[in-house]
């Protein structure tokens, strides 16, 4: 009987690499392995592809997921300010699902039984692949070797991988754990596991150090058309080069770190790194344009409304139907979203300086203390009266009551 087949998501590393012969050896499967480009930067993704082959799997696929990842996972992400804690862009968590995806794809194109993952027992990326998997494909079954192992040193994992024809890594390993994509990189472990710590300046790749930028401001342009971003300074491209030109921008400008305590779907407070130039200020440009054309209630509805969405993306569900419903609701209001924010980037700061739209509620006559004053003053003291209505008459009451106490 031929074996049955599994899917590794598979990314070349030691961990992986190691669930690709325990697949095979332990466990009696044929191994699919499938690496997702998702704009990471050490995409030498051949390499990587070669790699799986050469530990016996019996296909390994590279799939570029950039263009797709951009178009249907991160302008959600735009539309909602996606931002954890108010804080973090869901770097990892928004790349799990377009993973997933092709994950499930290739899975069915081979009829295979199982997808399996390299996610240790302690992570959110274990949640995301699975509970991913589980909405796309109930009936598919899911290995997580990692979490199963006892090689819970990274010294008794080399003995193993040795002792199995895994080639392990010559030079010292990174003493962190870093993913990344065009949305930006997470760097985790090592000294940052004690949150007195200031990260040491090496761990860097895409932002410089604010004391390092430049002396000068740089200022930019940037479009939105309909909630999205599709011009920088006048030059159009499709968000992909967007994205990949803002990283350049903010980051050379030293914008986009983050150093945060994190509250992790399994409970655990961990301190977290990151450096997510573009989407920061993608998303504060978005922002920016959200308050000068948006209506009053609903950008305050959308605003908590956001927040859930953060949360809901962080904890892995995606693939969840509360997520479709507030997928439209984000979407909803972005036709109006169309207009030009005019960007200040100095020394690891970045302000808002103008912004204009055809679609702005912003309206001079209103707001103006100067000529052309078109506001209607009377109408603030009965207005006020009412408003205060009840704070007066429980105040009221609690002079009453201290009275007659
Ligand atoms: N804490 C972040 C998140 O849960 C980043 C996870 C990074 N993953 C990793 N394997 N280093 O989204």
């Amino acid at each position: 009987m031929a074996r049955e087949k599994v899917v590794l998501a598979y990314s070349g590393g030691l961990d992986t690499s190691c669930c690709v012969k325990w697949l095979q050896d332990e466990l009696d499967l044929d191994v699919i392995c499938m690496a997702g480009d998702v704009g990471q930067e050490r995409a030498d993704l051949e390499t990587v592809k070669q790699k799986a082959l050469d530990l016996g799997a019996i296909k390994s696929y590279v799939v570029d997921m950039r263009k797709e990842f951009c178009e249907e996972y991160l302008d959600k992400c735009i539309y909602a300010n996606g931002l954890y804690q108010d804080q973090y862009p869901l770097v990892s968590a928004l790349s799990r699902p377009v993973i997933v995806k092709h994950l499930v794809r290739i899975a069915r194109e081979h009829e295979a039984k199982y997808i399996a993952h390299g996610c240790t027992g302690k992570g959110n990326d274990q949640a995301r692949f699975e509970i991913g998997v589980r909405a796309l494909a109930p009936d598919i079954e899911i290995l997580a070797p990692v979490r199963e192992w006892e090689l819970t040193t990274r010294e008794s994992e080399m003995e193993w991988a040795a002792a199995h024809g895994v080639p392990v890594p010559v030079t010292k390993a990174s003493p962190y754990s870093i993913d990344d994509n065009l949305w930006g990189r997470a760097i985790e472990a090592g000294v940052l596991e004690d949150p007195w710590n200031e990260p040491p300046e090496d761990i860097y790749t895409m932002t410089v150090a604010p004391e390092a930028a430049p002396e000068v401001p740089e200022y930019l342009e940037i479009e939105f058309y309909q909630g999205l971003p599709t011009q920088i300074d006048g030059k159009s491209g499709d968000l992909q080069e967007i994205i990949e030109k803002m990283n350049l921008i903010a980051g050379r400008n030293g914008y986009g770190r983050i150093d945060m305590v994190e509250d992790r779907l399994v409970g655990v407070k961990s301190h977290e790194i990151y450096e997510c130039p573009g989407a920061l200020a993608i998303i504060r440009a978005h922002q920016a344009l959200e308050e000068l054309c948006l209506e009053r209630d609903l950008l305050r509805y959308k605003h908590n409304l956001e927040q859930n969405w953060a949360q809901y993306i962080y904890d892995a569900k995606w693939y969840a139907p509360l997520k479709h419903a507030l997928d439209a609701f984000m979407r909803t209001p972005q036709r109006f979203v169309t207009g030009t924010v005019r960007m200040k980037f100095y020394k690891g700061t970045l302000t808002v300086v103008g912004r204009k739209s055809n679609y702005s509620l912003y309206d001079e006559g209103l707001a103006t203390y100067g000529e052309g004053d078109s506001f209607e003053r009377a109408d603030a003291a009965g207005f006020i009266k009412l408003s205060g209505l009840p704070t007066k008459v429980w105040a009221q009451k609690q002079v009453t009551r201290e009275h007659t106490i």
